[in-house]
Order: C-alpha cells, then structure tokens, then sequence
C-alpha cells in the first residue's frame, strides 16, 4: 500500500530547500507527497527560530495533531530544523507535545531515515540533536517542487554573530561546498531544462574554496544556455567591487540584488555588529548604481533593537527614502534567548515599536508602489512560474524581481514571457502578452 507524507515549512529559503531534501530523502524510503495532512503517513515540520512569531506558529500547528494522532495512531510526526538545534529545545518539544514521534536537529537531516527506522522498532521517541556540523553533505538529492527555479547551497553556517541573530547557534559555522560539485550541480539543472537558480548562503560573500565567490558567480554565468543567476544573501561588510563587476559582466546574473541593512543608525549597526557604517553601505549601493545603473535593491530592517531611540529610528527611515529599496522585509526585534542583544540594556516596549514598524511599512510600501506605477506602459520580460487559480491568470517575476500577472490559453510555466504592463497594484504587476 502507498504511503504518504507531508512536509510543513517554516523560515526562510534555505529552509524551503532543506524541505525538498527531506522530500528527497522520503521518496527514496518510498513515500508519496499529499496535499493534506490528514491523508499523511508521516508529517514533517521544518521549523524556524528567528522570531518568537515563526516559533510561536510551528507550536501551534504542531499542537493541533494531537486529535489527528489519537485517532491515527501510525501516523509519525516528526519535527525537525532551527528551533529542536535550540539549546534545551528538543526535550521542552517532547515535553509539551509527548506525541511527536521524532525529534531532529539541523545537523541530523540526513539521518532522518535511519530515524524512520528506528521509530518503526520503538514505542518511545526518537530524539536526535547533533551538537557538531559534521561534513559538508555534497550529494544531496532534493525532490524539487518549484519547477522552473531551483536552489542550489552554497555554504552552510554562519559566522557573524549578529547580535540579535540565532542563526549562528542552530546552524554552526560557515563551511563550503566544493566548487566543482556546485557548478556542475548548477549546469545540470540548466541541462534539465530549470530556467532560474538562486546560489543559497547565509553570507554568499564569504564562500572560499579553491575560489572565491565572485569568481564562482563567473564561472557559474559563463554560458550561452538562457537562464537567470541570482544569490542569497550578500552581507554588506563583505559585497565587494569585484563582485559588482561580475554581475556586470555576465547578462543572466539578474540586476537585483538583496543587501540587508538592518538599519540606517551608526550607533545602532554599531550595537548589532553588523562591522559597517551607514557610509559604508551608501559607498557600495553607489558603486553598484555606477556600474548597473537599473539594478534593484532589496533589504531587511529591523526596529526596536535594544537602545533604537527615536533618532535612530528617523536614520533608518531617511536611509530608505535615499538608497529607494524596490522592496524591503520589516521586523521587530524579537528577542533570542542566548544571543548578545537578549541580555542588552534599553528594550524597546512593544508599543513603540509597533509604532515604529507601522510608519516603516506604510513607507517601503509608498516606495514600492511609486516604482510599480513606473512600469506602467513598458514592456518586461517575466519568467512564467505558476498558474494561480483564483485569478484565472499565470505569473512570474522580472529580474528585478517584480510579480507579473497575465492571462494566456498556453500553459507558458517555464517560459519567458514578455508582457506590457497595463496596471500596477501595490508590489504586483498585471498586463498582456506583447508581440
Ligand atoms: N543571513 C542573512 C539573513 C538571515 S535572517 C543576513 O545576514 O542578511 C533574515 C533576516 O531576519 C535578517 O536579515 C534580519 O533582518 C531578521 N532577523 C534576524 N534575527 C532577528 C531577530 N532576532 N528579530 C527580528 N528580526 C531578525
Ligand atoms: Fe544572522 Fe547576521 Fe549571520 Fe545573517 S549574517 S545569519 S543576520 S548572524
Ligand atoms: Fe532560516 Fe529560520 Fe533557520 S530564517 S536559518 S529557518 S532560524
């Protein structure tokens, strides 16, 4: 009888990635993926720490199986990611929810078989957190589900120490893959007919192998084969000129680029250690503009950091009104547990920082909105990526980044479509087929 599993993902992209590796890992132990968790023989949760509020959902959705597992008592659930490789996580998990079968830490992801296994032989619960990264994992054999863009790890880990930041502690330090098994990994996927890769990395700028980054970014551009490059995430301190000339040269390296600022403070950088100045950034997007005049930028900021007083908050504001994000992710702090900014002075009361993110949105927003409005009347070209059934209509993205929407009676998912653009909502875009 054919089993089935279901795999639920929080957090960011190279979470979203690490899904398709447990989707791989599943369907090589012989599961079928289903829509629903109820029809699931086994759930997986891949779940995220960076906000209290990411936590906060994977708990509850966790919580809501123990009716479906009462009454399917088979069923294996499994929680697995960022927030079980917390220090103490796993057995508070298995605590308060007694019922999850299996329990896994970001580094035990290729285990998670032999975990199946032994749940199989055993009544009791199968925890398994791995304190050390062990070895970097080079033939993983994701099941991908975004046809026609595909992620491709690059690093693993990270070693900044933001001091807001968990990610350091639940991922280990940085490690490369080999620069060989990238590209021919990426060449493979092209081959395959993928129209799209992003190379995936805590800090892409600081992969080093037998090369650096912005050499890997070249040789991985230099083809004829028509397909999109693009990279995440560049850390200001280290996105260097070299790097810029790259994407310059090479014409399917997209002119978009995410570089998060965190924000416009000195004083605030300063207390995150972020190890640059607003200068600093403002140098670089100019040098960037300079050289790739068209190229978006794209952000992060964070308010009520420990200490952010208003003046602070005004620089962050003010920094987006000059660098003109084509969009930005907003945030309140959250306060980490075992991170140098929890045990800081001066914690933001929530009131104000609600305040303070509801006058950042509505201003990335009014920004977003303005560039979208410029679009109007001009022709784009958008790689189809889905079909969304609500509008009636397909969508994809430019290089830039910007959401496309358009009707045709062709199934056009993995084509590159050009559009002319006839309304801007908001972020989206919506048009015609040209030609
Ligand atoms: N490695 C990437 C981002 C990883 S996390 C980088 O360095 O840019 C994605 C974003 O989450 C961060 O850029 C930051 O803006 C936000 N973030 C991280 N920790 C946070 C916290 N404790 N509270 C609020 N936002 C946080
Ligand atoms: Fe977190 Fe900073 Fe590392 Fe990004 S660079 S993952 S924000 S510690
Ligand atoms: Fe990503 Fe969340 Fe982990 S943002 S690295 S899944 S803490």
């Amino acid at each position: 009888m054919e089993k089935f599993y279901h795999i639920v993902t929080y957090g960011c992209q190279m979470n979203v990635h690490e899904s398709e590796k447990i989707a791989g890992i599943l369907s090589g132990l012989g599961y079928v993926g289903c829509d629903r968790i109820e029809d699931a023989d086994i759930v997986v949760f891949n779940t995220c720490c960076i906000r209290e509020n990411a936590e906060n959902h994977a708990f509850g959705n966790i919580g809501m199986l123990k009716k479906l597992k009462q009454s399917k008592k088979d069923m294996i659930i499994a929680v697995g990611g960022c927030l079980t490789q917390q220090m103490g996580r796993a057995e508070d998990l298995h605590e308060k929810f007694p019922y999850v079968d299996i329990i896994f830490g970001t580094h035990n992801l290729h285990s998670l078989g032999d975990l199946i296994c032994r749940k199989l032989k055993s009544r009791k619960a199968v925890i398994e957190i791995e304190e050390s990264e062990g070895a970097v994992c080079e033939d993983d054999k994701p099941l991908r589900t975004s046809y026609p863009n595909a992620w491709v790890n690059i690093m693993y880990g990270c070693n900044n120490f933001c001091s807001y930041c968990i990610v350091p502690y639940v991922r280990g330090r940085e490690r490369s893959r080999r620069s060989e098994n990238i590209i021919r990994e990426v060449r493979s996927l092209v081959d395959e007919g993928y129209k799209e890769i992003t190379l995936l990395g805590q800090n892409v700028n600081s992969y080093r192998d037998d090369m650096s980054f912005p050499e890997l970014l070249a040789k991985i551009a230099d083809t004829d084969a028509k397909f999109r490059l693009r990279f995440m995430t560049s850390h200001p301190k280290d996105f260097s000129r070299e790097l810029v000339e790259v994407m310059a040269s090479y014409p399917n390296i997209c002119h978009c680029l995410h570089l998060p600022v965190q924000s416009g403070s000195n004083a605030v950088l300063a207390a995150m250690n972020r190890r640059y100045t607003v200068e600093q950034y403002l140098e670089k997007v100019e040098y960037l503009r300079s050289r790739i005049p068209d190229c978006a930028i794209t952000t992060d900021l964070i308010v009520g950091f420990p200490g952010e007083t208003d003046a602070d908050f005004e620089a962050t504001c003010d920094l987006v009104g000059k660098v003109g994000f084509a969009s930005a992710f907003t945030f309140v702090y959250s306060k980490r547990t075992g991170t140098k900014a929890a045990s800081m002075p001066g914690q933001v009361p929530e009131e104000v920082s609600k305040e303070r993110i509801i006058r950042l949105v509505d201003l990335v927003n009014s920004q977003t909105r303005e560039l979208s409005k410029g679009y109007v009347g001009r022709t784009i070209e958008i790689l189809c990526e889905d079909y969304d059934k609500k509008r009636g209509m397909y969508l994809g993205r430019d290089e830039y980044g910007r959401m496309g929407y358009f009707a045709s009676n062709k199934d056009l998912v993995g084509s590159f479509v050009k559009i002319k653009v006839e309304q801007a909502n908001g972020v989206s875009l919506t048009g015609s087929i040209a030609e």
